[in-house]
């Protein structure tokens, strides 16, 4: 029986982990004992507790509780928190991290420093850009990961230039794993109705990048743009914390956009799927949309996830706001998309099969 943490801590990875969680329960319970670790990096019930009970985690986590701060500040918290629990436990056969959020990070290179070997799921994604935190903690992660399993060719090709493809696994998405997984429950509801939506008539939209909402004259700029587009459809704002914060600080007025806290999961791809378009600065979301067929219009100057761009329905709208009205009004016109390779909700079993061939194998 090995010993496997998962660690989890912004929104972003509770999808991440839940399908391989469930897949170690069904099929790999007498080879694999799984724990969680929530450091705590997300603590709102709805950016966190409500993921797990929609996702149906099975394992109660042990929670660090970190909270907010700066990046230093947050990773060296979570640092020392998890080299104290991690000595404090017997033997660890691996420790598996998702994404690129601080959380994942940190945690990784407490686990390096032990000589405990790291997954890493979602890896050898780039967007090349270092201004973002989450490039600097993907490059991180992969260059002390021990097995790198990704979702997409082009994450192979980065991996591969960086000279790590004797450990990547190509696995597909295991984001999509749990949407596959939800569907029928995503399908038995109808969100917009509560905002007096119609079904493919309106638009979603999520912000929260620094590059995006820190800057008071950038976000201004976007929301007037997004008032004008919601006379055409009406626009539906999940605010993020982060965002919510900006709002208040530059006294920003939403005019005629509506505004809604984060929601659950279920609801949030409810909202996705029966949406006209989506607008969002999001890794995740230009994955989901794109697996749904939804178009999507990513206000950021470039993607780590270029896979839904070239077969997906993702446009990148570039950094000048001047222009995101036009991007948006072509992609409402867009028709037709391709299906992704690997998306296809057995990427968790994939993960597994290879985790027990390498880790069982003496
Ligand atoms: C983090 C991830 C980002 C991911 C995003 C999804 C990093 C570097 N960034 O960004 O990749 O796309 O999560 O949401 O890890 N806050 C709350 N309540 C919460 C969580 C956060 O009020 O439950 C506030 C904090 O006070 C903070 C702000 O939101 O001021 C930002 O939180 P933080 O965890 O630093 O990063 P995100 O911007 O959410």
């Amino acid at each position: 029986m090995k010993n496997i943490i998962f660690v989890v801590g912004a929104r972003p990875n509770f999808m991440k982990v839940a399908p391989i969680l469930k897949e170690i329960q069904n099929n790999y319970s007498k080879e694999f004992c799984p724990m969680v670790v929530h450091t705590g990096q997300h603590y709102d019930f709805n950016m966190s507790d409500i993921f797990f009970e929609q996702l149906k985690i099975p394992i109660n986590p042990v929670c660090f509780n970190i909270g907010s701060g700066s990046h230093a500040w947050q990773t060296a918290e979570i640092m020392k928190e998890f080299d104290t629990y991690l000595n404090n436990v017997s033997k660890i056969s691996l420790v598996v991290v998702v994404g690129d959020v601080n959380s994942s990070m940190a945690t990784a290179l407490v686990a390096a420093k032990k000589h405990i070997p790291i997954a890493h799921i979602e890896a050898g994604l780039r967007s090349f850009d270092k201004h973002m935190p989450e490039e600097i903690n993907r490059i991180i992660i992969d260059s002390i990961s021990d097995i790198l399993f990704t979702t997409e060719p082009s994450a192979n090709m980065n991996l591969m230039d960086e000279n790590r493809k004797n450990v990547t696994y190509y696995v597909g998405n295991v984001m999509i794993d749990s949407l596959i997984d939800k569907m029928s429950e995503i399908d038995s509801i109808k969100k917009y109705q509560e905002y007096d939506l119609c079904y493919k008539n309106y638009i979603l939209m999520t912000l929260h990048r620094p590059s995006n909402v820190d800057n008071e004259n950038k976000f201004k700029s976007i929301i007037s743009t997004i008032d004008k587009i919601s006379c055409m459809y009406p626009v539906l704002f999940l605010v993020h914390p982060r965002t919510k914060k900006k709002i208040k600080e530059f006294n920003i007025s939403l005019k005629n956009i509506i505004c809604e806290e984060p929601m659950g999961y279920i609801e949030n791809i409810n909202l996705m799927k029966n949406a006209k378009l989506v607008i969002t600065d999001s890794g995740g979301i230009q994955e989901e949309t794109s697996f749904l067929q939804i178009p999507c219009v990513t206000l950021r100057g470039n993607t780590e996830r270029p896979v839904t761009v070239i077969m997906g329905t993702n446009v990148i709208a570039g950094t000048d706001e001047k222009l995101y009205e036009k991007f948006i009004i072509n992609a409402l016109e867009r028709k037709s998309f391709s299906k992704i390779p690997l998306w296809d909700g057995q990427a968790s079993k994939r993960i597994m099969n290879i985790l027990n061939l390498i880790l069982n194998k003496e």
